[in-house]
C-alpha cells in the first residue's frame, strides 16, 4: 500500500543530507556526488495526509502569521494517548519550532548560568552544544558498553546529581545507540532526579520509532509524579513522519509554573508563531499517519534485520547489534581504528576512499570513536549499494 521502495530523487531540493558536501569533510564530493546515510531524515515520502494538509494550505494564497490552533495540542496528546498509553494534558502543550531549539529553551528556563547538566555520551551531539554555549557546564555520564549492549551508568548518574547537578537530558530511545530504556532503568533516573533535585529534560524525538519486541516509556509515565514541576518532555512528527523540515515540535511540560517559565523564555527569544504549514501537518500526520507508520517500522525493522545479518558478512571485523529504536545503526568499527589508512576519523576514511557518506561515531562524544552510524531510512537498494561501498573503503 505504502512504497519505500522506490528511491526519491532529493537532490536540489535543498536537502542538508544530499545537498551539502560542505558538512562532510573538506572536498567532500570533489571526485563526485557522496552517498549520504548520515543526518536522520528518511529518504521516504511523507503519509499521503500529510502532503495533502501542506498541499491544501499552500494553495491559499496567503501565508502570514499563524497561531497554533487547540487541534495541535489536541492531536498530539490523542497520539501520545493511543501510541504510548499517556498523554500530556493538551494546556500543558507548548510549541518549539525544533526539538533542539526546545532543548534550549529549557536549558534557558530551567537552569541558571554555570549549573552542571548531565548527558550520557555517546550522545546526539547538539546536547552538548545547546548546554555548552549556553554558559552551563556539560557534565558527563558515559553509557557503559557490557556484553548485552549500552547501558546508563546508574551510579555515575546518581554521584553526579549528588554532587550538585541540576539537570538531566536524557535521550529517550537513545541515539546514537539505539536503546530503547526499560522501566527499571527508567524508575531509577525518577528516583535519582527525585532525591537530589535533577530537573529532568527528555528528549523523547525517536519514540515512536520503536522496533519490534520493545516498548517505550515516555517520561509522563515514569516521571511525571514524582517529579512534578522538574520535567520537560520532547517531541516532534518530525522523525516520525519525516517533516523536519517544516520545524514543528511539541514540548509536554506537566508542572503549571515551569510551563510559565518556558514561554516567558520564549518571549524572551521573540519566538512566537508556528509557520503557517508545520501544524496543520503535524495534525494531519497524527490523526491519520498511523497506518503508515505501522508499514514504515515494519519495513525499517526488515532493515535493521538485513543489516545486521549482511554488515558483518559483508565486513567481517564490524559488529552490528540490532537497534532497538530509530532508523540509525550504530556499528562497531574499532577493530579498523589505527590500520592503514584509517589513523583519523573512520567516516572521513570511508567517505574518501569510497564516497560512502557515514557520521562518524567520534561525533556524539565519549564512547564514540571507532564507531560509525549508518541511516537505514532508506530503500533496500540504497543499503545494499552502501554496503557494498563499505566493503571497498574498509577491504
Ligand atoms: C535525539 C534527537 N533530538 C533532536 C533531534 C533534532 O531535532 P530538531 O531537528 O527538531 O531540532 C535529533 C535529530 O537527529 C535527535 O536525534
Amino acid at each position: 500500500m505504502y512504497d519505500f521502495d522506490t528511491g526519491i530523487g532529493r537532490r536540489g531540493t535543498g536537502s542538508v543530507k544530499w545537498d551539502c558536501p560542505e558538512y562532510c569533510y573538506p572536498g567532500a564530493g570533489a571526485e563526485g556526488p557522496l552517498l549520504p546515510l548520515w543526518v536522520a531524515d528518511m529518504d521516504f515520502a511523507v503519509p499521503p495526509a500529510l502532503s495533502r494538509a501542506v498541499q491544501d494550505r499552500a494553495s491559499h494564497p496567503v501565508y502570514g502569521y499563524t497561531e497554533l490552533g487547540e487541534d495541535f495540542k489536541a492531536a498530539f496528546a490523542a497520539w501520545m494517548r493511543e501510541r504510548h498509553g499517556v498523554a500530556p494534558a493538551p494546556g500543558t502543550v507548548h510549541f518549539s519550532p525544533g526539538v533542539v531549539t526546545g532543548l534550549a529553551l529549557c536549558v534557558r528556563a530551567f537552569t541558571q548560568a554555570g549549573d552542571g547538566i548531565i548527558i550520557q555520551p555517546p550522545v546526539y551531539h547538539p546536547f552538548r552544544q545547546v548546554i555548552a554555549s549556553n554558559g552551563r557546564q556539560v557534565l558527563e555520564n558515559p553509557l557503559v558498553l557490557t556484553d548485552s549492549g549500552w547501558e546508563m551508568d546508574l551510579e555515575g548518574l546518581e554521584a553526579l546529581a549528588r554532587a550538585g547537578a541540576k539537570a538531566l537530558v536524557l535521550c529517550s530511545p537513545h541515539n546514537p545507540v539505539g536503546r530503547v530504556w526499560r522501566e527499571t532503568e527508567l524508575k531509577s533516573v525518577a528516583r535519582i532526579a527525585s532525591d537530589h533535585g535533577l530537573f529532568v529534560i527528555s528528549d523523547e524525538i525517536h519514540c515512536d520509532l520503536v522496533l519490534g519486541g520493545h516498548r517505550h516509556l515516555p517520561a509522563l509515565a515514569w516521571a511525571g509524579e514524582s517529579l512534578g514541576e522538574r520535567l520537560a518532555l520532547l517531541h516532534a512528527p518530525s522523525k516520525t513522519f519525516n517533516m523536519a523540515g517544516l520545524q514543528t515540535s511539541a514540548v509536554a511540560i506537566p508542572g503549571a509554573e515551569a510551563g510559565r517559565r518556558f514561554e516567558a523564555e520564549a518571549d524572551r527569544l521573540g519566538l512566537h508563531n508556528p509557520n503557517a504549514f508545520g501544524a496543520g501537518a503535524a495534525v494531519a500526520a497524527w490523526r491519520s499517519g498511523g497506518p503508515w507508520l505501522d508499514a514504515l517500522l515494519a519495513y525499517l525493522g526488515a532493515n535493521a534485520d538485513w543489516l545486521a545479518k549482511e554488515v558483518p558478512l559483508a565486513v567481517p571485523d564490524l559488529v552490528l547489534r540490532r537497534p532497538e529504536a530509530t532508523f540509525l545503526a550504530w556499528i562497531d568499527a574499532r577493530a579498523y581504528l589505527g590500520r592503514a589508512g584509517s589513523e583519523g576519523k573512520l567516516g572521513e576514511t570511508v567517505a574518501r576512499r569510497s564516497r560512502l557518506w557515514l557520521d562518524d561515531g567520534a561525533k556524539f562524544g565519549t564512547g564514540g570513536a571507532g564507531w560509525l552510524r549508518l541511516n537505514f531510512g532508506c530503500p533496500r537498494s540504497t543499503l545494499e549499494e552502501a554496503l557494498d561501498l563499505l566493503k571497498k573503503a574498509l577491504a
